[in-house]
């Protein structure tokens, strides 16, 4: 039974793979995805790198296995490109947590500021701002705004909190958060780190400000591998989604990793990601084959959207 199992898998992955040439297709996927997905890949990364490969790729179709707003970025930058996501249910909590339409009247009610949101939101939304940003260089975009100017930060609050810490600087802050992140339980933290006394803890900065406090190192989900991969004689307890491991642990085979432990009510003893999780193999072939479910933005939304990535994009060279 457990032969078959994988026979089927591995049939899986070849025909991904064929089907991949056949088509001109590439594949995007996020840390956050499960092993198998990471593992059929053409690039794994963060939303920076995973924006910056969606804009210059040569494929014909880009099977984006990540959650929805990363795929609809890759089609704003890409209008005559076709662009699949497995499963049209893989949301974001924090994307969900700024509808356009509060959002809108917010921008309204405070005039003169610089709207700048983090990339983890609808193509509405990013019609409504100046400029994107992701984790990675969140902290560069809004020191790239003249200090006399104020802000607004959307949609996440940890993250803006994190960032007025490091910048001294006020942002007007969205009200919005990441479930996956905010799900870490800071006693069983603490009680992992007295058993594990001498693992560093790394986290992600949607985690909330408790969790950071206690972090040696804060950053991407790139920037967390890395910062394991130059100090790859520590050992480290990592907050963010659990799929980081896959990656993380390839590039530092003989580092010791462990997840930050989540609240009691969540479903694995590490934190998950319920909505990247919702893409399978088997769904990702069948975008692949069946070309659907494609990622569509009407045009006049794409259009004013597509400048405040692109203006991200030009300032993270
Ligand atoms: P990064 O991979 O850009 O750090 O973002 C993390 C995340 O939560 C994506 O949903
Ligand atoms: Fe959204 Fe959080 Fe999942 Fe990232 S980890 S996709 S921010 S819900």
């Amino acid at each position: 039974m457990q032969f078959n199992f994988t026979i089927q898998k591995m049939d899986l992955k070849e025909k991904i793979m064929r089907l991949k040439t056949e088509k001109n297709a590439v594949i995007l996927a996020h840390y956050y995805q499960t092993a198998d997905i990471q593992d059929v890949a053409d690039y794994v990364g963060d939303s920076l790198g995973l924006s910056q490969k969606a804009a210059e790729t040569n494929a014909d179709i880009i099977v984006f296995a990540g959650v929805h707003f990363m795929a609809e970025t890759a089609k704003i930058l890409n209008p005559n490109k076709m662009v699949v996501l497995p499963d049209l249910n893989a949301g974001c909590s924090l994307a969900d947590s700024c509808p356009p339409e509060a959002f809108s009247k917010f921008i309204k009610q405070h005039p003169n500021h610089i709207v700048i949101t983090y990339v983890n939101c609808s193509a509405e939304i990013k019609a409504l701002s100046d400029i994107v940003c992701t984790s990675s260089n969140a902290l560069k975009i809004v020191e790239s705004i003249p200090k006399e100017t104020p802000i607004i930060f959307a949609p996440d609050k940890n993250l803006g909190k994190y960032i007025m810490k490091k910048t001294g600087r006020d942002l007007l802050l969205w009200d919005g958060s990441c479930i996956v992140h905010e799900a870490f339980s800071m006693d069983k933290l603490i009680e992992l780190h007295n058993k594990y006394p001498d693992y560093k803890i790394i986290a992600h900065p949607e985690s909330e400000e408790h969790i950071l406090n206690t972090a040696t190192y804060i950053g991407s989900t790139s920037g967390m591998i890395n910062y394991v991969k130059a100090h790859s004689n520590e050992k480290f307890i990592v907050a963010t989604e659990a799929g980081i491991l896959h990656k993380m642990q390839q590039e530092v085979p003989n580092t010791e990793l462990v997840p930050a432990p989540a609240k009691e009510d969540n479903t694995c003893a590490c934190s998950e990601c319920a909505y990247m999780k919702v893409n399978t193999m088997q769904k990702l072939y069948d975008c692949l084959l069946n070309e659907t479910p494609q990622i569509e933005v009407p045009e006049h939304i794409r259009k004013k959207a597509l400048l405040p990535i692109e203006r991200m994009l030009e300032l993270s060279k």
